[in-house]
């Protein structure tokens, strides 16, 4: 069903470079007229049927390291875009891992004043669409393990955790790590419990520390959350993150919900961990591990950047834009960090939509550069 939503017209997001792997690059657009694309790079050339509007395409076969001009020729014109490939870490490639956050299961709003909606929605609500298109792409992509790292949930109902069981029942055979956001304990609309587990498979919701080791890395999730407020704390989790980290006969992927404040006082909405707590963390957990790459959600966007050589990355949400998730590309002597945009048709057309958020500010803020989505580090030697 066509979707119609509440305040048309919005300017639908422009042609551009939006990942880069190490052998691919995937380009995403807000709106293409109908009609052939072809898109070329040194002696790559592929053409596809476009069927209007929003959409993405990734060019696959590419060389790592490599500077590349992708020229796009389209019904409306020609356009040409730079981009350079990652080097692919050193060593055999072991595992794939993905992580996605801040689901907001159960929302039917968005924006800052919670303005934005889908007047004529989808049989299946946008947070749904979004949801089961980022951990179905990214299964696609190969993660043989996904954590979902807070926020998972708007407000915690008994509604709301069926809906979140329901998306995770869709993927039985792909093993998952659940931790709690804010949302996911907040007291807004319930005072219930946080479910011990979700779906018929049972998920277990982590209220400590577990993890799983995969070829080359041991993932580990930590709760963070604090009951009825919005901010974290590595209070009750941060040593035993740090112990479970060091403990690894491998390098190792914390991941968390809240992101970790730069300064004393938090810059930006909303406040995440305290400074006063995160560095600390990030020391022990360098001495621990050196090998070590911490990601979080909370902050519905995208950055990367190292704390004493531990590199900290924050990944924007699945639900509103620009609706992505992580993968992680495990190699014997590194890891590639990408962050991909949803592809997904029905996803995308709420992803494009919710830029408009905050005025129009979102479009600017959520996405973050380039460089800071797709990263590789080599582990030990820059790490
Ligand atoms: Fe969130
Ligand atoms: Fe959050």
């Amino acid at each position: 069903m066509p979707v119609r939503l509440a305040r048309p017209p919005f300017t639908p997001s422009a042609l551009q470079v939006w990942a880069v792997e190490d052998t691919s690059i995937q380009l995403t657009w807000g709106s293409l007229p109908a009609g052939p694309i072809r898109v070329s790079a040194q002696d790559r050339t592929v053409e596809i049927e476009h069927t209007g509007g929003p959409g993405e395409f990734t060019l696959s076969g590419l060389s790592p390291a490599t500077d590349y001009r992708v020229h796009v020729d389209h019904r409306a014109g020609t356009r040409t875009l730079e981009a350079r490939t990652l080097a692919t870490p050193p060593g055999a490639l072991l595992s794939r891992v993905a992580t996605v956050s801040d689901l907001h299961i159960g929302s039917r709003r968005w924006g800052f004043l919670k303005t934005m909606v889908e007047t004529e929605p989808f049989d299946t609500p946008f947070p749904v669409r979004c949801a089961r298109a980022a951990i179905g792409e990214a299964i696609a992509w190969g993660a043989e393990l996904i954590m979902i790292k807070g926020d998972a949930v708007n407000h915690r109902s008994p509604h709301n955790f069926a809906e979140l069981g329901r998306l995770v029942d869709l993927f039985p055979d792909t093993p998952m790590l659940l931790v709690p956001g804010n949302h996911d304990v907040d007291f807004q609309h319930s005072t219930m419990e946080l479910p011990a587990t979700v779906g018929e498979r049972a998920l277990p919701f982590t209220t400590t520390v577990v993890h799983l080791d995969v070829p080359g890395l041991r993932v580990i999730a930590g709760d963070t959350s604090i009951p009825g407020q919005g901010p974290g704390t590595l209070a009750r989790t941060g040593e035993a993150m740090i112990q479970t980290a060091a403990e690894a006969d491998r390098p190792a992927l914390v991941g968390v919900h809240h992101h970790f404040d730069r300064l004393s006082r938090p810059t930006h909405w909303p406040p995440g961990i305290p400074k006063a707590e995160a560095k600390p963390f990030f020391d022990d957990l360098r001495r621990g591990n050196p090998d070590v790459l911490v990601t979080s959600g909370h902050s519905h966007r995208n950055r990367a950047r190292r704390h004493q050589g531990v590199a900290v990355t924050e990944v924007a949400s699945t639900r509103d834009w620009p609706g992505v998730w992580a993968g992680y590309a495990v190699h014997e002597g590194g890891i590639r960090q990408v962050v991909r945009r949803v592809a997904a048709a029905d996803a995308v057309v709420w992803h494009e939509y919710s830029r408009g958020a905050v005025l129009g500010a979102w479009e600017h803020w959520a996405p973050g550069p380039l460089a800071q989505r797709s990263l590789a580090i080599n582990w030990s030697t820059d790490s």
